[in-house]
């Protein structure tokens, strides 16, 4: 079990940055001032890392409700992360996302920038791109997401350093362990996505039976589950009393026979809740691979 972690422990990051262990996602927040009022709101209670994309259309609505919220934490403090989608466009669609995402975010530089997928071709020359960038301070940190362990190693033959984050899928039903294994070896943080399984195992009587043993809800069973595995959590929520809900899981632990028995028991009903962009056979990044959306 990690002691004391906290809503504002960070993750120290292997390019010597760090990161909240805990954030908000942004995937389905809608583009208008529900996504503005719940930014505000979330940062209002404390939280600190925004997870979005350009695929997620929300940039201008997070930027927005960064300016909003009623406390006004120093840019420092705040931690952004979005993503090109996709790869497809090459250097030139990148940058030109990238400087869209500058402005909609209202900031001058982004916390951690993401290939969002290794699919739509052109990933190397896009990740060269970032690097670029990460060397005018426009990018604080280089990360992939949905990347395989067959597309990390694809980088390394590349001769290319190794993102410092890795974004995937991961809850008991989908814990992606070769991914993780792998990434730990490496040094890389993970990002866990769908920490709540997009909310498609609350009802599940396992994870009931430990929301009343520890007095806790079922989605505060997964997200402690998350933490407390050292992954990156940033789950989704649009309403505010969630948003609550989801970050009070810092005052209990599972015991480690928990930890494990839930993630026994969600191997045994393996699901994922959207793409698999880690499975894409295109190792070589060619220039058109299949192109699929976020579910
Ligand atoms: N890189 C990628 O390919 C990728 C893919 C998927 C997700 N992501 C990132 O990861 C974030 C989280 O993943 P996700 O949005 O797919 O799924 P998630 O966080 O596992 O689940 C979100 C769903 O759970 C509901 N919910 C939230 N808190 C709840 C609670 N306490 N009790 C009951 N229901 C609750 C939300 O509804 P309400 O809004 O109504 O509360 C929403 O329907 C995304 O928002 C995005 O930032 C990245």
């Amino acid at each position: 079990m990690r002691a004391a972690l906290s809503l504002t422990s960070r993750i120290k990051l292997n390019d010597g940055n760090s990161i909240p262990i805990f954030g908000l996602g942004l995937y389905r927040a809608e583009a208008s001032t529900v996504t503005t009022n719940i930014v505000a709101k979330a940062t209002e209670l404390g939280y600190r890392l925004f997870d979005t994309a350009e695929l997620y259309k929300n940039e201008q609505q997070t930027g927005d409700g960064l300016k909003a919220a009623q406390v006004k934490p120093s840019r420092e403090e705040i931690f952004i992360s979005t993503k090109v989608f996709t790869t497809e466009g090459g250097r030139h669609h990148f940058l030109q996302t990238f400087e869209q995402s500058l402005k909609k975010l209202q900031v001058d530089y982004i916390d951690l920038y993401f290939i969002h997928s290794p699919q739509g071709g052109h990933v190397l020359e896009v990740y060269d791109a970032m690097l670029e960038l990460q060397k005018t301070g426009k990018i604080k940190s280089v990360g992939v997401s949905n990347f395989g362990v067959k597309h990390l190693e694809w980088l390394i033959n590349a001769g290319r350093p190794l993102p410092v984050v890795n974004q995937i899928e991961l809850h008991p039903w989908w814990p992606n362990e070769d991914i993780v294994d792998y990434c730990r070896k490496k040094n890389i943080a993970i990002m866990a996505y769908s920490p709540l399984a997009k909310a498609r195992v609350l009802n599940d009587t396992f994870v009931q039976n430990l929301a009343k043993k520890y007095h806790k809800t079922p989605a505060q069973i997964l997200l402690r589950w998350s933490i407390q595995n050292g992954f990156i959590t940033i789950p989704k929520t649009s309403n505010t009393e969630r948003l609550k809900e989801n970050m009070d899981i810092f005052d209990f632990a599972l015991e480690s026979d928990d930890m494990k028995a839930l993630l026994e028991y969600g191997k045994m009903h393996a699901a994922n809740t959207g793409w698999d962009p880690t499975t894409n056979s295109e190792v070589k990044f060619g220039p058109m691979d299949r192109i699929h959306t976020e579910m």
